[in-house]
């Protein structure tokens, strides 16, 4: 793991990745220092080439603890990732690829849309080395996680070795 600032903004870096989905090339995320509103954290990642993070797997969920294993506990210190209900506050999708959350890893007894406020995803975490999802309020001033994808020098090999989920 490795800091890297990109303009004002200062990301951690990871060298994990998973190589899901077949050819794609490895997914990578990356976690914010700065904390923003989930909107604004979301066009962030955006302004810095990276996609706003999701978490389409346990695998991939697995990937994020290892990113976010030296973080500290307590809801406040979550991050977003990128699902929410607001569009008819009752059904998550993320809002990037606009999928379903076919996979979710929330926390017992979430999401609650407490006080009828929380419409937003995050990770937060609930032991040592593990985080679950929580929903909260939009505005909340949390860090966030983005994603990339590493094109990978065997593309090539890849492509010629296609499988049925390339
Ligand atoms: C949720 O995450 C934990 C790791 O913190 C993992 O052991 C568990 O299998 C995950 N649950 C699901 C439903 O993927």
């Amino acid at each position: 793991m490795f800091y890297k600032v990109l303009g004002s903004v200062l990301f951690i870096l990871t060298l994990s990745k998973a190589n899901i989905g077949g050819c794609k090339p490895p997914k990578t995320y990356v976690a914010s220092n700065d904390r923003m509103g989930f909107h604004n954290a979301f066009i962030t990642c955006r302004q810095y080439g990276f996609e706003p993070a999701e978490i389409h797997t346990v695998e991939e969920h697995i990937m994020v603890e290892k990113l976010l294993k030296h973080e500290k506990a307590g809801l406040e210190h979550g991050f977003w990732i990128f699902a929410t209900n607001l569009d008819d506050k009752k059904s998550y999708y993320w809002l990037n690829s606009g999928r379903r959350l076919f996979y979710s890893n929330f926390s017992k007894g979430q999401p609650d849309n407490f006080k009828d406020n929380e419409n937003c995803v995050q990770v937060f975490h609930i032991s040592p080395g593990h985080f679950a999802w929580n929903d909260l309020p939009c505005t909340s001033q949390i860090r966030f996680l983005c994603q990339h994808y590493q094109e990978e020098k065997n593309q090539e090999a890849c492509e010629g070795n296609r499988v049925s989920n390339c």
